[in-house]
């Protein structure tokens, strides 16, 4: 088949353009390189069924031209860190929910009904129901990002309901993993590796959270986007169980081999929109028949080999 995937060169999208030109499959990814790293598709480029296009999404006349031909598409281009959406009130606006009102629009333009689109627990907000199920409460947005996601959610399924799209939605945990540029192990390590005697821990470090190595995701949302056939189809991604900010931190000094000392800025949360506890019902997916390989403390250790053999990452974002 010929996917589109946006976000081609991001941590998670590299991943599945790799896994996806493995099938034989043909793709065409789209990144504008605001966060993605041209090196993640290295492998890619030397293949004849990929093309990668150099475009930001908010161009739609540009992104109907690229959409042409496509099959299906993967969304996942987005403003991926949740943590700073008060600093830019805009951003998460723009880059997620404009940005997928024009990649809706561009698969009209060109005929595509088929969007798998990767969204976020954090749309749950600090859902009253844990482990949290797909179809809870209605819940109230406590971050700026959480809200875009909400949006894209809303708008793919009124695409799917008003002009006969199909739609897979993906709301994951933290993703790990190789090629991971983002995210908790992401700053101890840069911080251990400034200073391996002392870490600064945003919160009391016992905010719990929920984890899921990153081929496992791609296993995940292929298997899904093959079996489950409504209109809108919503899975949460993520492990069976989670994990104190305090046990990945003892994970990641161990495999680094040091023993800081553990600087706390209190409270029961990083930051704004942060939730201390994440932990989302999986059972949806696992009826499919997934399961994930790989626990939250083999994740971690993954990414810290992957940061160590590939320290570049930090320069680079
Ligand atoms: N990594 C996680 O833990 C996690 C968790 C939940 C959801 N997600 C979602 O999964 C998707 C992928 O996340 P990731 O971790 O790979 O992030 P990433 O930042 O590595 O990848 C996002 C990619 O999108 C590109 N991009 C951003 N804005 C663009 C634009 N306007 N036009 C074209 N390209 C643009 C970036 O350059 C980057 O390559 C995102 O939608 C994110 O919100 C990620």
């Amino acid at each position: 088949m010929k996917f589109i995937i946006t976000g081609a060169a991001g941590f998670i999208g590299s991943t599945l353009v790799d896994r996806l030109l493995s099938l034989g499959n043909t793709v065409v990814g789209i990144d504008n390189f605001s966060t993605g790293q041209r090196r993640f598709l290295e492998g890619a480029l030397s293949s004849p069924n990929f093309n990668l296009f150099q475009i930001d999404l908010l161009d739609l006349d540009a992104l109907k031209n690229v959409f042409a031909g496509g099959e299906a598409v993967f969304h996942l281009a987005a403003n991926a860190d949740v943590r700073f959406g008060t600093d830019h009130p805009r951003r998460d606006l723009e880059q997620n929910t404009i940005a997928t009102y024009n990649v809706l629009e561009a698969m009209r333009a060109n005929g595509i009904k088929r969007i798998a689109f990767s969204s976020t627990g954090s749309v749950y907000g600090e859902a009253p129901v844990v482990p949290t199920p797909e179809n809870g409460p209605f819940p109230i947005q406590t971050s700026l990002y959480g809200a875009s996601k909400a949006a894209c959610e809303g708008l793919i399924s009124a695409y799917c309901e008003g002009f006969g799209f199909q739609s897979w939605i993906f709301r994951f945990v933290s993703i790990l993993g190789e090629r991971y540029t983002h995210g908790h192990v992401f700053d101890f390590y840069q911080k251990l590796k400034a200073d391996p005697t002392c870490l600064p821990v945003l919160g009391n470090g016992k905010q719990r959270k929920s984890y899921l190595y990153v081929q496992d995701c791609i296993d995940a949302i292929l298997l899904a986007i093959d079996r489950a056939t409504e209109k809108v189809n919503i899975f949460n991604l993520g492990v069976d169980g989670y994990c104190e900010v305090n046990d990945s931190i003892g994970w990641i000094c161990d495999e680094l081999g040091v023993k800081p000392r553990l600087d706390y800025a209190g409270g029961d949360r990083g930051w704004i929109g942060d939730n201390p506890f994440i932990f989302l019902d999986t059972q949806k997916i696992q009826a499919l028949g997934w399961k994930p390989r790989f626990t939250i403390n083999e994740g971690v250790i993954k990414t810290v080999q992957y940061l160590r053999e590939n320290e570049w990452v930090f320069k680079a974002r």
